[in-house]
């Protein structure tokens, strides 16, 4: 996730375009860039870091051209570098672009142009797009670019300049926001719409497969085809602080409904019909391991949880999960035959590090899976893979906790895959769907706001289930507990009559997860002992199950099991958000929490 912005005016274009990226820094923090047009030259000034060593650069040039292009990254193909950032521009310096999204088929169109003699200077996948341009460019960068919108695959927002045609920027999108506004003597374009509130309220809104071309005081719209269309000027009625929200209240709400999206980016590329493609992994022989460790903390942990049953199931060779702060004191039993994998959105958690650290100093072979590029652990691991969940703002982890359980499939299905073992090619075929499932559940929010209503006024709430509905129940917990203050606790559903069902009085909330259909009836039967304590239960099941008595059920759609929990996941959140909501709680920012933990 990136943030790109484009100013085509009277006045000089610097001031917008470094305004939007500011507007857009939570897209994507890790290097920024600009390019302007002036007396028929481009003036590509990029830095890494934050957009403030890019203002610091900018200082040392007197820019004031009146086009120009600027992009805020999220690194997703190379680390974050001055060579990776955009503007990427070709050889001679005539075209510039700034991108947001993957170009899906980068590694086979770079092969095919540095065979034509194209020299690349970036790990980007981006840059293949610019030199693309170079190759089809004969005067007419519309043109140019529908010929390379016919060969890329992916999502893209693109925005490009050309100095043989110096007043005009050429914008295209496909599965990647591109909004454009109309000021009084110029159009600007930019990822998402706090970028423009500052100069104007009247947008249009490029939709999939649409391209424009902007001009000073005109602004034309056509299909890929390069079909002459229609826009209508959208007047946006919110202002900039709900707008840099997406007119959602908060940002956990926000990251919630982005789940389709990011789950959509996290699988992008990953599955190629019937196999998984993690190239990032491709050196390592898998068969020499005779022990694997998982290894992380709070959510992160959960997530590993999940991934460690799937993978032990699907190779059948020891797996373990630990809590980073328990393994790095833990002597764990380590040499050149384990692989220890770490997850961690932040990829800064000091407790994962030591542990990544320590599985290192004992010859483990060492992965990470991370969220943020280029952060301390997928730097220091030997190998990582990369969840595509972009900056999650919120102090509660959402939408990294679901693309954690998509890749960590995707990985055991991968190790099985490259192991010789058999793999469940249907259920791979559903996970490419689960952005569908997520978004049709997302839309029974209501039923979620109302199960919230019955936690109001408690102090506990109780969280059973089995197997892999036990991870999703301690994920549900967590989220519980951290946003809503409520004291949420998880069990093993067969445990409770061991000790918890004591608690179990009239009154007391359950939410019983059962969507495996080994044990799902003894998660069922669990909840009946809890009715007759005078519980009230809110159960996440599926389809099949018999289920009596439960007033709350709520059916889940009919995938894998094992895929359940990603879905459940997304009810799980949306209950600890009413809840905080309903209870007046600063949902974004917990009391006592941090969004990194850094700090043992
Ligand atoms: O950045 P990490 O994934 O390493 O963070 C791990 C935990 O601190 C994190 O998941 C924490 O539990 C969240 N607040 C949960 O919502």
């Amino acid at each position: 996730m990136c943030g790109i912005t484009a100013y085509c005016g009277n006045d000089f274009a610097l001031p917008f375009l470094m305004q939007g990226l500011s507007k857009l820094e939570y897209r994507g923090y890790d290097s920024a860039g600009v390019t302007t047009l002036e007396s028929g030259q481009l003036l590509t000034v990029k830095c890494k870091g934050r957009l403030k060593n890019l203002e610091d650069e900018l200082t040392k040039y007197e820019i004031k051209g009146n086009i120009g292009i600027g992009h805020t990254r999220w690194a997703t193909h190379g680390i974050p570098s001055n060579l990776n950032s955009h503007p990427h521009t070709n050889e001679d310096q005539t075209i510039s672009l700034v991108h947001n999204g993957i170009i899906e088929n980068y590694r086979e169109l770079k092969e095919e142009l540095i065979k034509k003699g194209y020299q690349f200077q970036s790990e980007t996948d981006s840059e293949v797009v610019v030199q693309l341009l170079d190759l089809y460019d004969a005067g007419n960068i519309f043109e140019a670019t529908k010929k390379v919108l016919k060969k890329i695959e992916g999502s893209y927002a693109l925005c490009i300049v050309s100095t043989k045609e110096p007043d005009k920027i050429v914008v295209a999108k496909k599965d990647s926001p591109l909004i454009i506004g109309k000021v009084n003597n110029a159009y600007v374009a930019a990822s998402d719409i706090p970028a423009l509130l500052e100069y104007t309220k009247d947008v249009y809104f490029l939709n999939d497969l649409e391209m424009a071309i902007m001009e000073k005081e005109k602004i034309s719209f056509f299909t890929h085809d390069g079909q002459s269309i229609e826009k209508k000027l959208v007047t946006i009625p919110y202002d900039l602080e709900a707008a840099q929200k997406d007119g959602y209240d908060t940002f956990m709400l926000k990251e919630i409904y982005e789940q389709p999206h990011v789950i959509n980016e996290t699988l992008r590329g990953r599955i190629n019909h019937q196999e998984i493609v993690l190239d990032e992994l491709k050196e390592i022989d898998f068969s020499k391991f005779n022990k694997i460790y998982f290894v992380a903390c709070g959510t992160a942990y959960h997530a590993c949880l999940c991934g460690a049953q799937v993978l032990e199931k699907a190779i059948k060779i020891p797996v373990t999960t630990t809590p980073a702060s328990e393994f790095r004191y833990s002597d764990p039993l380590i040499d050149e035959y384990t692989l220890a994998i770490f997850v961690s959105q932040s990829g800064e958690t000091a407790d994962t590090l030591a542990a990544l650290r320590l599985a290192k100093q004992k010859s483990a072979t060492t992965i990470a899976i991370a969220n943020v590029l280029g952060s301390t652990i997928s730097r220091d691991a030997q190998y990582v893979l990369y969840t595509c969940a972009g900056p999650e703002i919120a102090v509660a982890s959402t939408k990294a906790y679901t693309t954690q359980l998509v890749l960590l499939f995707l990985f055991a299905y991968y190790v099985a895959q490259q192991l010789g073992k058999e793999v469940d090619h249907a259920l791979i075929q559903q996970l490419s769907h689960i952005p569908e499932y997520v978004h049709n559940i997302l839309k029974d929010h209501q039923v979620f706001e109302n199960y919230a209503k019955m936690l109001e006024n408690l102090h506990d709430a109780y969280f059973i289930g089995r197997r892999l509905d036990y991870a999703s129940v301690l994920e549900g917990a967590l989220k519980l507990k951290e946003v809503s203050y409520v004291h949420a606790d998880a069990y093993v559903a067969g445990e409770l009559k061991h000790g918890p069902i004591a608690l179990i009085e009239a009154g007391s909330v359950v939410i019983a997860v059962a969507t495996q259909p080994h044990i799902a009836a003894k998660t069922i039967s669990n909840i009946q002992e809890t009715i007759a304590r005078g519980a009230k239960v809110i159960l996440f099941t599926t389809h099949g199950e018999k289920v009596k008595n439960v007033e709350n059920t709520y059916y889940l759609p009919d995938v894998a099991p094992t895929l359940q929990s990603i879905l459940v996941a997304i009810p799980l959140q949306l209950i600890a958000y009413y809840t905080a909501g309903i209870k007046g709680c600063d949902v974004d920012k917990p009391r006592n929490l941090a969004k990194s933990v850094t700090v043992e």
